[in-house]
């Protein structure tokens, strides 16, 4: 649970980094569970990008039903032009998502270890529902970037009440592409929506036209274990990943129950 110094830390930046949240076991039980989910993954069966080209993101249908599954996204990178693989399939994996968290058993037991929902309510959310898990890899050399954004984008309730749980699973850095955030940016209107369009796929609706301000971001260079705690409207980014180390990390995002949540979010679960 968070000291009342953390939940003020939080309320002013729009994010609050706990240290030694994960041990080593657990985080060693997450990889490994996803090391053998990927094994058991037949990649012939989609070849899903997880792209920050918002274009091709938008029309895939394996992404957008994706949110009350285990799939697999892979790197731009990992896939050439002719469709061949240029790293083996345990390099090769983007991210995992979206209802691990849900749907597993071995994350289901780390995550309900972890007391995120009752940090919910702390940081101000009356009825937290967990929504989505990510499981993101940052692969080395071809871990790809993710362009500044902020998570109510894409998982938006009304009024706004969404709360990013991020864990480190590996040292995240400057080299391997660490969380870069606009400290105090979370007082910035949400910029736009990801929604269902109704002529099918999805759109962008711009709530926001202002441009980002021109503020530098914060790196967060945390160890194995941190837990980062994100604020929806918290402009964040973080780089490609050009070294030779992986940046695994584990994300979990929690909305208030009570909040409205429509029909048109890309995201529709029942879980
Ligand atoms: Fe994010």
């Amino acid at each position: 649970m968070l000291f009342a110094s953390q939940i003020s830390s939080f309320h002013k930046d729009g994010y609050l980094v706990v240290e030694d949240f994960l041990n080593n076991n657990q985080r060693e039980l997450l990889m490994n569970r996803a090391k053998d989910l990927i094994e058991d993954f037949d990649p012939s069966r989609t070849q899903s990008i997880f792209t920050t080209n918002e274009q091709e993101r938008a029309s895939d249908e394996y992404f957008l039903k994706s949110g009350d599954q285990i799939r697999f996204f892979f790197e731009e990178k990992a896939i050439d032009s002719s469709g061949n693989f240029t790293v083996p399939k345990q390099q090769s994996i983007n991210k995992i998502g979206h209802a691990q968290h849900a749907l597993d058993p071995i994350y289901k037991k780390v995550i309900n270890t972890l007391d995120i929902p009752e940090m919910g309510q702390q940081l101000g959310i009356l009825k937290p529902r967990k929504l989505q898990s990510m499981h993101i890899f940052k692969q080395p050399n071809i871990g790809g970037e993710v362009g500044l954004h902020q998570d109510s984008t894409f998982l938006y309730t009304s009024p706004m009440s969404c709360i990013g749980f991020w864990i480190a699973l590996e040292d995240a850095n400057i080299e391997n592409g660490c969380l870069q955030a606009m400290t105090g940016g979370h007082t910035i209107p949400l910029k736009k929506r990801f929604k269902l369009s109704n002529t099918g796929g999805t759109e962008f609706e711009i709530l926001d036209e202002t441009p980002w301000p021109d503020t530098q971001l914060d790196l967060l260079e945390v160890k194995a274990g941190t837990l980062v705690i994100l604020h929806g409207q918290l402009p964040h980014y973080s780089a490609e990943n050009t070294s030779n180390k992986s940046r695994q990390a584990f994300s979990i995002h929690l909305i208030d129950d009570n909040c409205h949540y429509a029909k048109d979010n890309w995201l529709q679960s029942d879980l």
